[in-house]
């Protein structure tokens, strides 16, 4: 039986990632420093999940961590634009070098494959819709570039040393297990949970910027069909992973009052520094090399996300009574 490597295994993606792979009876490593992950995400594997609280910058525990490892998804990383504009030189450190430390790690261990997140952002505000992977990437953000930095590590490696990568595109996941609780957490996640409390969500910008929302279950899927397409398709390659459509904020916004129930408004404040206007995805790549098939669609992922953190909530309620 294969032995995989989740980094990150505490995060939103990583922890949906080793939930599929321990549902199929797999053995899975994870490794997360806690900095964004929570125990919560993990609990439910306790005693399953072969899990070490350790940091991907740390080398050496790195290198113990890929002994005997046969596959890794490399989900580690300090996400968010904006907090890589504060502080660039964090990000710099776990996405980067962090990401830089696995591939020697999985070098020296002989891990058969390395699949990576990369980041939609690394096209920037680049005019042209949808995004192709053969299109230049234009990055904006602290963010972007050390996401594409990364990239560029997983191809060197495949190219120099033969280790097989394969970088995933992610265009803004989102769905159950995402942080609510950040100034950083992802949009969808904010808003969802301030409406289901009845407070006021504020967009930024005008609200006609538009993204490729891409639900958890799809980006799961894709992970684990490059994980095991033949190297000759996916080695050494990038490509996106989203849903292939858009949807602006005000939609956004639109949709999620309905599904909600909420009755206010959104309030508008001024456009976020260094973010990309528009972002969309062609997906005919990855469906062509191996499979991609996204099944969730957005209405119905937002449906999924909503109950969720409708569960969540009412979990938690008891607890702040008392
Ligand atoms: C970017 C990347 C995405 C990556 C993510 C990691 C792009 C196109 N996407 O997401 O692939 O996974 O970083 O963090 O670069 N917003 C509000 N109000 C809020 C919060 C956000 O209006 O309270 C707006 C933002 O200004 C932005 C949009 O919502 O226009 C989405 O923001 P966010 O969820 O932070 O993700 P991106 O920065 O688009």
């Amino acid at each position: 039986m294969a032995t995989y490597l989740v980094t990150g295994v505490a995060g939103f993606i990583g922890s949906s990632i080793a939930h599929e792979l321990l549902r199929q009876g797999h053995n899975v490593r994870g490794v997360d420093n806690f900095i964004t992950g929570k125990k919560e995400n993990i609990a439910e594997f306790a005693g399953r999940l072969d899990f070490l609280e350790m940091d991907i910058c740390d080398l050496a525990g790195m290198q113990r961590v890929c002994r005997g490892v046969d596959y890794v998804f490399h989900e580690a990383a300090l996400a968010s634009v904006p907090r890589s504009v504060k502080d660039p030189i964090s990000s710099n450190d776990s996405n980067v070098t962090g990401t830089l430390n696995i591939l020697v790690a999985a070098r020296d261990a002989g891990v058969k494959r390395v699949v990576y997140a990369a980041s939609s952002s690394a096209y920037g505000d680049t005019p042209t819709l949808p995004k192709r992977e053969d299109m230049l990437p234009n990055p904006i953000s602290p963010y972007a570039v050390s996401k594409l930095a990364g990239e560029h590590y997983m191809a060197s490696f495949y190219r120099v040393y033969g280790l097989e990568t394969v970088s995933l595109r992610y265009f803004n996941v989102f769905g159950p297990r995402q942080a609510a609780d950040s100034p950083y957490s992802g949009v969808l996640a904010k808003f969802i949970t301030l409406m289901l409390e009845g407070r006021q969500a504020t967009i930024f910008g005008d609200g006609e910027q538009s993204r490729d929302f891409t639900y958890i279950d799809n980006v799961v899927q894709a992970n684990l069909r490059a994980c095991g397409a033949p190297a000759a398709a996916v080695a050494g390659r990038m490509f996106n992973i989203a849903l292939g459509t858009r949807f602006t904020l005000n939609q956004t916004f639109a949709a999620l009052k309905k599904i909600i129930g909420y009755n206010g408004n959104a309030a508008y404040g001024p456009e976020r520094e260094g973010d990309v206007k528009h972002s969309q995805a062609d997906i005919t790549e990855a469906r062509r090399q191996f499979g991609f098939d996204p099944k969730v669609s957005f209405e119905e992922g937002l449906d999924k996300t909503v109950a969720w953190y409708r569960t969540q909530m009412t979990q938690a309620e008891p607890a702040t009574v008392r």
